[in-house]
């Protein structure tokens, strides 16, 4: 492979590069375990984006809003709980949630299931590296690194598993996920699909709609759960961990273990986000901000290459929706479209969704842009 170097030259084969590390179905542990000092040139970013690193102790920690579940089912403190879920998901798209019911053994088992797969012996994992990144032909898992590695400028610093758990008529059958995190990936999607949903209700109730509605249109219909092994790097300040995006569902809730690296962008710059112990990190993804007519807000987010010693683990659960049969198209929700605030988004079909979704590689807002009428 060939060595580190940001130097433009237009002799330089990158689809051989991917083929070749693809070819070692040892995804970017494999390279890590290797013991190299430097990193492959697919990894390198260019200089635009690695001027936006700073070292760790030089960066800001924002202080993403925290939400307190306890008294979630009280009428007393409900309102409070719905107020502040709601200005946290319009101003930050980013809050963390505290006594939200889910045991920390149940969070940490699943870390560790997720660890424990990424960590198996090459032979065991190569079985399910898949270098064509295409879930449908593994029936819903798919094991590979860099989900956008054809389509993007510059490869990132991690490997993952993902499952599609939900719905029903396409999503993984238990019996065909990977045994070592089976039982965990089953436990936590429960867990994850319910405080999705309790969130989602806070939510509604926030912006004047009946609290079922989002569960109605089908919002946490679709569910991916992702595995991701963020190795340590050699060179953090010259590639990411995760490029910097949006999510393009409807809500995301995330775990991890104590290892930093998730950054949002808060204005122009980007900032640590760092959990609280036993917390779970919810945002808002870009379906959420459309049909909520910018009620709430999709944020940017990425994810610092590992400069730890130990690998940094995030187990991620993507809502999207699924009930598009159903309703045809979605947008701006009727009921919050008013004269004084006209929809900002034109409908969409399920074609027009997913054409539109990480042409390049992961990206920042590209459905959002995508669907936004022009101001007359
Ligand atoms: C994602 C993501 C963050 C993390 O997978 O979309 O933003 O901490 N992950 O792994
Ligand atoms: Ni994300």
């Amino acid at each position: 492979m060939a060595a580190a170097t940001t130097d433009v030259n237009p002799n330089y084969d990158r689809v051989k590069d991917i083929r070749e590390f693809d070819e070692t179905k040892q995804g970017v542990k494999g390279l890590r375990d290797s013991g190299l000092a430097s990193i492959p040139k697919i990894f390198i970013h260019p200089p635009e984006v690695l001027s936006t690193l700073k070292p760790p102790s030089q960066t800001n920690t924002a202080n993403i809003p925290v939400i307190d579940l306890q008294n979630i089912n009280s009428q007393t403190h409900r309102p409070e709980i719905v107020k502040k879920i709601k200005e946290a998901a319009k101003e930050w798209g980013f809050f963390q949630v505290i006594n939200h019911g889910i045991p920390i053994s149940v969070m940490e088992e699943t870390i560790q299931a997720v660890k424990s797969f990424h960590e198996q012996p090459d032979e065991v994992k190569a079985k399910y590296y898949d270098p064509d990144r295409t879930p449908s032909k593994s029936r819903g898992v798919l094991y590979t690194s860099n989900n956008d590695m054809h389509r993007a400028k510059a490869a990132t610093w991690h490997d993952y598993l993902q499952l599609l758990m939900a719905p029903e008529e396409i999503a993984v059958n238990v019996e065909n996920i990977p045994g070592i995190v089976r039982k965990e990936a089953v436990a936590w999607d429960g867990c994850a699909t319910k405080l999705a949903d309790d969130v989602m209700e806070l939510l509604c109730e926030g912006i004047g709609l009946e609290s079922s509605r989002f569960k109605e249109l089908s919002c946490s219909g679709q569910r991916y759960l992702v595995g991701t092994y963020y190795p340590p790097c050699p060179q953090p300040d010259l590639t990411l961990g995760l490029a910097p995006h949006s999510d393009p569902g409807t809500i995301t809730v995330l775990i991890s273990n104590q290892i930093s690296g998730l950054q949002i962008k808060h204005g122009e710059e980007w900032v640590d986000v760092k959990p609280l112990p036993g917390a779970v990190i919810i945002n808002i993804a870009d379906l959420l901000q459309i049909i909520s007519n910018d009620e709430f807000n999709s944020v940017g987010h990425r994810v610092r290459a590992n400069c730890c010693e130990e690998p940094r683990i995030s187990v991620v659960e993507f809502f999207l929706l699924s009930k598009w049969k159903e309703y045809g198209t979605f947008g701006p929700l009727p009921e919050l479209v008013s004269a004084e605030k006209p929809a900002l988004y034109r409908q969409f079909t399920e074609d027009d969704y997913f054409s539109n979704m990480y042409v390049k590689g992961l990206e920042f807002k590209s459905l959002v842009e995508k669907f936004k009428l022009q101001k007359s």
